[in-house]
């Protein structure tokens, strides 16, 4: 039997910065458009810096390329990007990350943001039936102050919204300075996420479950270091959204052979699959399915329950994701695996 196909596999996209999916040649796309001299000679020279050493030495090239984003348009067309090559690679509900922080200090109005992701988000869910929402995460290694600020212009708009995170630098920023933010999130129906564990230690994941109320963890690899949390996550069905290419570019594990993504799979622990940073970490959800899947050796069947997992632990309502769970049956059942 020929193996079954990983990308066709319905899958929900639960760990996705719509910034790290600016691909070099719609950076200079853009660039010419809104007239902006990008410090790169080309494409080619842009590309060509996507060689990390960790987290920083990304977001130094994350945060200068995403200047190109000016207008509400330029969201929308980054957006529907987006959504064509993750369609293509069998996501059918993507819950989409974006830093408006980063937007905002440069000009960029909260609502051309907003509008722009979800313009393309409305197009993609009448064309293709593929569904989603926005997750406003607050930059960890700025002032409090500028979280506080961007949640308070945010809650004018925040039937926009499906939750809020907690990205960028993680060591030396605790998920304990964002209490007081998160709170208010919450109080207003918000759900709550946030990275932890990424390149900080697993205390942080403990912080972030007893302070943020976080009901996923966005990476959470260095859960691994930590028995007892390990036994937490799996008892109280806390998802993981694990981004392997991610953690394999930024050196947050050697290679994917070492990756602890079976381990916490074996010890019950619900974790998904996906891209983070697309464009910079050398591929899109599919292609993390298909790299992991050969790295570590899981079959069809443990593919199928990452899969599962993430639409088991998306923010949709339930007739959705019964719905998308009946779409991973029948592709299990093409492809003439045992139904679970
Ligand atoms: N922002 C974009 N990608 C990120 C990552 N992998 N970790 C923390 N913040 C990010
Ligand atoms: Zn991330």
């Amino acid at each position: 039997m020929t193996a079954p196909d990983l990308y066709s596999l319905p899958k929900a996209e639960l760990h996705l910065h719509i910034e790290g999916t600016l691909e070099p040649d719609l950076a200079f796309e853009l660039a010419d458009r809104n007239r902006i001299t990008l410090p790169f000679a080309s494409v080619d020279d842009l590309a060509a810096r996507y060689d990390f050493t960790d987290l920083q030495s990304f977001l130094n090239l994350y945060y200068a390329t995403m200047d190109v984003l000016r207008t509400e348009d330029d969201f929308a067309e980054l957006t529907r990007r987006y959504l064509q090559r993750a369609t293509a690679q069998g996501v059918r509900h993507a819950e989409i990350f974006f830093d408006p922080q980063a937007h905002v200090a440069r000009g960029v109005p909260f609502e051309a943001i907003v509008d722009g992701i979800g313009a393309a988000l409305a197009d993609a869910s009448r064309d293709r039936d593929v569904s989603g929402g926005l997750i406003l995460c607050f930059l960890r290694d700025h002032p409090v102050d500028g979280a506080e600020n961007v949640l308070t212009a945010a809650l004018e708009r925040v039937d926009s919204l499906i939750g809020v995170g907690l990205d960028s630098a993680e060591v030396g920023y605790p998920p304990s300075l964002f209490t007081r933010v998160f709170d208010r999130a919450r109080a207003h129906g918000l759900h709550a996420v946030a990275h932890a564990g990424e390149e900080g230690p697993a205390s942080y994941i403990s912080e972030a479950l007893d302070l943020l109320r976080a009901e996923r963890i966005d990476h959470g690899i260095r859960a691994v270091e930590d028995p007892a949390l390990i036994e937490f996550l799996a008892q109280e069905e806390i998802a993981l959204t694990v981004c392997p290419l991610s953690n394999v570019r930024l050196r947050a594990v050697p290679d994917l052979a070492a990756h602890p993504l079976r381990t916490l799979m074996e010890a019950g622990v619900r974790v998904t699959v996906n891209s983070d940073d697309p464009a910079y970490f050398g591929g899109y959800i599919g292609d993390n399915f298909v790299a992991v899947a050969d790295a570590l050796d899981l079959t069809p069947l443990e593919a199928m329950r990452l899969a599962q997992n993430s639409v088991e632990s998306a923010f949709a309502p339930l007739d959705r994701k019964v719905a998308l769970l009946h779409e991973i049956d029948g592709w299990a059942e093409r492809a003439g695996l045992p139904l679970t």
